[in-house]
């Protein structure tokens, strides 16, 4: 098939995910994007997209003629077959529950055209089970944006076994297009790559809560002071080979076997969440949180994000 271009967008779920990715295409112009909705334009979808971009304005970023421009592209429907019909490649970002989602493709499989591609931005559901109620399992592919979507670049391309060659590599062509840094993954596991990355560290700081070894805030400022600073140039694989294979066998030997490896949320965790203390939204999590302290820490993300990406 080779290079293909992409026109109409579609887009089902109008949460955080779905206007955050309608908001990436609708803003590079060339595209047609809709927005399916079972409410429609009441869905307030539109309101959501305007004021994530008058964040970017206000940072300038973008002007306010090229959010009018961008607002412009997006039609939002309460009608699936008006959605979906002439979709060139659809992206689901309806809530994380496998009845629904394989539903709806299974549905999207009798309007669409063959050639229209499927995507989920499940975080962590096989897509190989999304796609089970789906004919045509080679056109469903992962495409697993990360939250804020319009400010984090990586979207994790996961191909299942059935998808074809052609729709992963006209799926990374297109999130590259949009500006998107993609990565495929070449198995449908449980956390594609970067939430396996990211919940075996989380595993390991919650421990080390649990065992006394250094209270909650320390663990941060270990990781914030430390390691975390150079993550962004100096990530595992690459500092494994700076450091040397013979000396990263050795620390292992030594180290692993004192590393946190339950097969089970942690029970501190557990106590927590039974407590009801559930973090941000209830004051108290590991840490205590009033709610301008929430807003901070919220604010001190999107400020350093777009530092580190636009350089503003
Ligand atoms: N929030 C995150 O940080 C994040 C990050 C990456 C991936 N994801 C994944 O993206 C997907 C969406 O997450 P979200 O946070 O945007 O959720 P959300 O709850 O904010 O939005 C879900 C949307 O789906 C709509 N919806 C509900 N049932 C529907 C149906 N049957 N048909 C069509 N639309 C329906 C809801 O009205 C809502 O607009 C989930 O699979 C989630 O796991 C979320």
């Amino acid at each position: 098939m080779g290079k293909r271009v992409f026109k109409n967008i579609t887009i089902f779920g109008t949460g955080m995910m779905g206007s955050g990715i309608a908001q990436i295409f609708a803003m590079k112009q060339c595209f047609n994007v809709t927005i399916f909705s079972r409410r429609g334009i009441a869905s307030g979808v539109l309101e959501k997209i305007k004021s994530n971009l008058n964040v970017l304005m206000e940072n300038k970023i973008c002007t306010e003629d090229e959010i009018e421009r961008a607002l412009e592209k997006i039609t939002v429907v309460d009608d699936m077959e008006t959605a979906a019909k002439d979709a060139d490649f659809i992206i689901e970002c309806v809530p994380e529950d496998m009845e629904i989602k394989q539903n709806l493709f299974k549905d999207l499989d009798q309007i669409c055209r063959p050639d229209t591609i499927f995507a989920t931005n499940t975080s962590v559901m096989s897509i190989t089970e999304i796609a089970s109620k789906t004919t045509n399992k080679a056109r469903v592919i992962g495409t697993h944006f990360w939250n804020p979507p319009y400010l984090i670049p990586l979207v994790e391309v996961v191909k299942t076994e059935d998808t074809s060659d052609d729709v992963v590599e006209q799926t990374m062509d297109l999130m590259r297009f949009i500006e998107k840094h993609p990565i495929k993954v070449n198995k449908d596991v449980p956390g594609f790559v970067a939430n396996r990355l990211q919940h075996a560290l989380w595993r390991e700081a919650i421990s080390i809560v649990e065992r006394g070894i250094a209270d909650a805030a320390t663990v941060d400022e270990a990781l914030k002071f430390g390691p975390g600073l150079r993550l962004p140039i100096l990530a595992p694989i690459e500092n494994a080979d700076m450091v040397g294979l013979d000396l990263t066998l050795a620390i292992h030997d030594y180290i692993l076997k004192y590393l946190e490896d339950s097969h089970e949320p942690s029970p501190l965790l557990k106590e927590k969440v039974e407590k009801g203390e559930l973090g941000f939204k209830t004051g108290k999590g590991f840490q205590e949180w009033t709610e301008e302290e929430a807003k901070a820490s919220k604010k001190r993300l999107s400020e350093y994000l777009i530092n580190v990406l636009y350089n503003k």
